[in-house]
């Protein structure tokens, strides 16, 4: 979708569909007004007869209003002006944008962006609207032999009644990009583990790399073997996919400016190991791989807004499979880090790839490693769907994410990583072992992690709950993708 800024009148709109606000009790908003003059009166006509009451996210479509140059007027419900807020607005916009996908209409132009949403700018209405069009008109459909109907629309307008200044037009590029990028991260997770095998992320980067000019490096299985990966190779022995450690490297910033390095949970599927899991739903374990994904997304995201700064992605992307020659429980491996692992239990084997990744991060000399993973069952069970976990070893980097967050209605919530939970992964035989007990199961795989970050300013993000949707509505989010881009687009400014 094509999507544009520009000052204009709602009335002189030649679009194929004009939308408006109404407030509670039919009270019009200013773009409604000058329409209904325009139209003598015919959307208070309308109104007046109690065809809209001006309920939030309710919509009314008209045709032929007389007196303007759009085709089609959509009416939408904008609640009390005083609770006019964050969600109300996603609320509304999303609502407009399923209206409009039931009509023909090929562009639309919208009159949002100049209702007042407390606490929010001019800036972050703009996203929002770019962001939600983006996913309301994403298919997933190059599995099935004929593609889905696509939406009928092209191209969204959003207009405003002051002339849009260079603000404006930064916030509809960046979200441009991350729409982007997002898009890939939900192509990539929805993909099937027989197509998006470790291999083919490591494919995925190289071709990333090629369009936007990033270093790539793809390490093999010989290549971890000599750098003492043995935790994270630990994870591939039982499968047929060799495993791959992928970096990609955007230099945005200065060369001798330090990186923030992401860090992306690669399993490209998670069958438990020996470890097995039961079977019901156990095809959702082909998003392990999200966490890879949104390192993905995010980096294809800043590299199209040419965002001035370094980052780094590594992926650590394996298989978890039983076979004979799997990882047993009991097993104990040595990491790269030196420290050894007792493996319990092989279905915990998110933390045993990550930790590896981890220690490796350090020879980038970060100034900041964030670890996305779709890591722990129990961090679903904590947060639900909502907000993914959030842990960091520096509260100041944890609010900092938490505040990208909730600007990008991205949000993640920061639980502890008290030294009190250390001791549920003491083992008899080896530094530690893999799994902590049921108690707190999302923090204790935050701790696990910790034992390999002591060198840099961390924050790891559990996407368990957030990286995608079952049931009906079965397919990847695209999270966190805005709330690192946002992440990223801050500290840029800070610089
Ligand atoms: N990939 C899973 C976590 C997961 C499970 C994410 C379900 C989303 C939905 C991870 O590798 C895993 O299996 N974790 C175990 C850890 C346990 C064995 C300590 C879990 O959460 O059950
Ligand atoms: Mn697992
Ligand atoms: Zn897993």
């Amino acid at each position: 979708m094509e999507f544009s800024i520009k000052q204009g009148s709602s009335e002189k709109q030649r679009s194929a569909c004009v939308v408006v606000g109404v407030y509670a009790n039919g009270k019009l908003s200013p773009a409604a007004l000058t329409l209904d003059r325009a139209a003598n009166h015919h959307l208070s006509d309308v109104i007046a007869h109690g065809d809209l009451d001006g309920k939030l996210a309710s919509t009314l479509l008209l045709h032929h209003v007389p007196g303007i140059a759009a085709e089609r007027v959509l009416l939408v419900g904008l609640g009390k002006a005083s609770d006019f807020s964050a969600q109300q607005f996603i609320d509304v916009v999303r609502a407009c944008l399923n209206a409009i996908h039931k009509t023909a209409s090929k562009d639309a132009a919208l009159f949002l962006t100049d209702l007042t949403v407390k606490g929010r700018d001019l800036t972050w209405k703009i996203k929002q609207c770019v962001l939600l069009a983006a996913e309301s008109s994403f298919r997933c459909d190059q599995l099935k032999s004929k593609p889905a109907e696509a939406v009928a629309l092209r191209k969204l307008e959003i207009v405003s009644a002051d002339k849009p200044d260079s603000q404006a037009s930064l916030a509809l590029n960046q979200a441009s990009a991350i729409a982007s990028g997002m898009s890939l991260t939900k192509t990539l997770g929805n993909l099937p583990g027989n197509i998006c095998t470790p291999t083919y992320l490591a494919d995925q980067a190289k071709s990333m790399a090629k369009a936007h000019k990033l270093k790539v490096t793809i390490l093999e299985e010989k290549d971890m073997e000599k750098l003492g990966m043995h935790s994270l190779l630990s994870v591939s022995h039982g499968s047929r996919q060799p495993a791959k450690l992928i970096t990609l490297e955007y230099q945005g910033g200065y060369k001798k400016q330090k990186p923030v390095v992401l860090v992306g949970k690669g399993i490209t599927f998670d069958s438990g190991g020996i470890s097995l899991k039961p079977g019901a739903e156990m095809d959702e374990m082909k998003y392990d791989m999200c966490g890879a994904a949104s390192v993905l997304g995010t980096m294809q995201a800043i590299a199209e807004m040419k965002l001035k700064l370094n980052v780094i992605v590594i992926i650590p992307s394996s298989e978890n499979m039983p076979d004979g020659a799997a990882s047993k429980p009991g097993d104990i491996v040595k990491s790269m880090s030196g420290q050894t692992i007792e493996i319990m239990n092989t279905d915990a084997e998110g933390r045993l790839v990550l930790c590896d990744a981890l220690t490796y991060a350090a020879r980038f000399e970060p100034e900041t490693v964030i670890d996305i993973a779709t890591l722990t069952g129990a961090c679903i069970i904590a947060l639900g769907h909502v907000a993914s976990g959030l842990f960091s070893n520096e509260d100041k980097l944890a609010k900092e994410l938490a505040d990208a967050g909730d600007y990008a209605h991205d949000r993640a919530w920061h639980m502890p990583l008290w030294d009190d939970y250390q001791q549920q992964l003491d083992s008899n035989f080896a530094d530690m072992q893999n799994i902590g007990g049921r108690a707190g199961g999302s923090i204790t795989a935050a701790c696990f992690l910790a034992r390999f970050t002591k060198e840099y300013r961390w924050a790891h993000l559990d996407i368990a709950g957030t990286a995608w949707k079952s049931g009906k509505d079965k397919g990847a989010t695209g999270r966190p993708v805005p709330l690192l881009s946002q992440f990223l687009i801050d500290r840029a400014a800070a610089k």
